[in-house]
């Protein structure tokens, strides 16, 4: 038996694509001497699975994949309010701009110019912070009924078409609004979201066009913080991010702009407690929006829940200057859900959780420690994954036998691409 497992495992390392070992393979025993941690004898395909940070959807259209949504009576998505987020991101961005007009316009040629650091083009959340941001800026143009969300290359001159320029009024005094420029952030390797591309890129726009630069915006704080170390902090230019992760909120103190909370503990949260109570076989609203017995309960002004999505999402918040003192741990838990649950009542199960790309920002300083706290006070076992950004089978290849955990979470490379993960548990 052991040699087969070992033999299986090795196919699946192999394997190019996730069904090359075949349907034969029968389910593990779940066989386990620690007693407490005993997987169960429920098939795969009918274990918990929760998608997370990455909603199973359709790269180029956002639609989302039902079929991945609901691969079994247990499956939910955990993430946040994308558009929420994203109006607040460009309303931050707007009131900065209006509030310190005076000093702004650094070359004062009455043209507030403000480039762009995009995450991944094919990523809802993404999207949805580019648009924020072109919408409350006056910048957006209209693409088949949406706000075109289109990287821009450079576009010191005006003329591109996926923007155009906005017009502020303040203080009966008119200023066009510029997106100098635009640009996915993704590395050769493929990686999105990619912080270091983000710290060359300001350095390219910097040295041609640097004075008309007036705020950076970013889709997230590691490229923002990559942006700000590496040119705006030392030229004054206010720079936003999003994610309120630890070392960017620090950096309010010395001139990063702002950035939001995505709630990443309320997320991390929710991602291990659907688990838990799909494991006990509980309603799933307990401790989330009904109190359990050990007191843990979420308000409603921290997330909702869109039954006809199977999706939870954190609410956002802006974290600017004035309240950026209550951010200053993104790895601290949320104190209305932090009761220990009863080791009899919710015995130890185990988890497969996967971080995408181990070396992103968010997802390894301020997320996978969130997990880490909640996973002891949730009674969950979890083997945490890491994958390098690129290709879904960095990760898959380590899901090589899904019977030996009681639960799933999965963090995609790609939107596209849940149906690489459920076909290992289809098997
Ligand atoms: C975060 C980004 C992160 C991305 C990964 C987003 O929700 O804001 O910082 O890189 O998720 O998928």
């Amino acid at each position: 038996m052991k040699k087969r497992i070992a033999l299986l495992m090795m196919a699946a390392a192999l394997a190019v694509s996730a069904t090359a070992c075949g349907s034969g393979g029968d389910t593990s025993d779940g066989g386990d001497k620690k007693g407490e941690a005993k997987t169960s004898e429920v098939a795969n395909k009918d274990k918990p699975l929760v998608w997370f940070n990455r909603q199973p959807s359709n790269s180029s259209t956002g639609e989302l994949d039902k079929t991945a949504l609901n691969f079994n009576k247990d499956t939910y998505y955990v993430g946040f309010d994308a558009n929420q987020g994203a109006e607040l991101q460009g309303t931050m961005v707007k009131d900065y701009i209006e509030a310190n007009i005076d000093k702004i316009d650094r070359n004062g040629d009455g043209v507030i110019g403000y480039v762009l650091a995009i995450g991944d083009i094919g990523h809802n959340d993404s999207i949805a912070r580019t648009r924020g941001v072109r919408k409350a800026l006056g910048t957006a143009v209209e693409k088949d009924g949406n706000i075109n969300s289109d990287p821009i290359g450079t576009n010191t001159d005006g003329s591109a078409k996926a923007v155009k320029d906005g017009e502020l009024e303040v203080n009966g005094k008119k200023y066009v609004v510029r997106e100098l420029a635009s640009q996915e952030m993704k590395n050769s390797a493929g990686s999105t979201w990619d912080a270091a591309t983000a710290g060359n890129s300001i350095g390219t726009w910097s040295s041609s066009f640097g004075d008309q630069i007036d705020v950076v915006a970013s889709n997230n704080d590691g490229m923002g913080m990559s942006m700000f170390n590496a040119w705006s902090k030392d030229n004054k230019v206010p720079t936003f991010g999003y994610d309120a992760n630890s070392d960017a909120v620090a950096a309010i103190a010395e001139g990063y702009g702002g950035t939001i909370s995505q709630h990443a503990d309320v997320q991390a949260y929710l991602t291990l407690r659907v688990l838990r109570n799909a494991l006990d076989g509980v309603d799933i609203d307990t401790g989330i929006g009904t109190e359990d017995e050990a007191g843990n309960v979420l308000s409603d002004d921290v997330y909702v829940y869109r039954e006809e999505e199977r999706s939870y999402y954190a609410l956002n918040v802006a974290v600017t200057a004035d309240n950026y003192q209550d951010f200053t741990d993104s790895t601290k838990i949320y104190e209305p859900v932090s009761n220990q649950l009863d080791k009899e009542k919710n015995p130890t199960k185990k988890v497969w959780l996967n971080i995408y790309n181990a070396a992103d920002n968010f997802l390894s300083s301020t997320y996978q420690p969130l997990l880490q706290n909640y996973d002891k006070l949730l009674n969950l076992e979890v083997e945490y994954i890491g994958g390098d950004g690129q290709t879904e089978s960095n990760i898959t290849n380590r899901l090589g036998n899904p019977g030996q955990y009681d639960a799933f979470a999965i963090n995609m490379v790609k939107t596209d691409n849940a149906a690489s993960y459920t076909s290992l548990l289809n098997q």
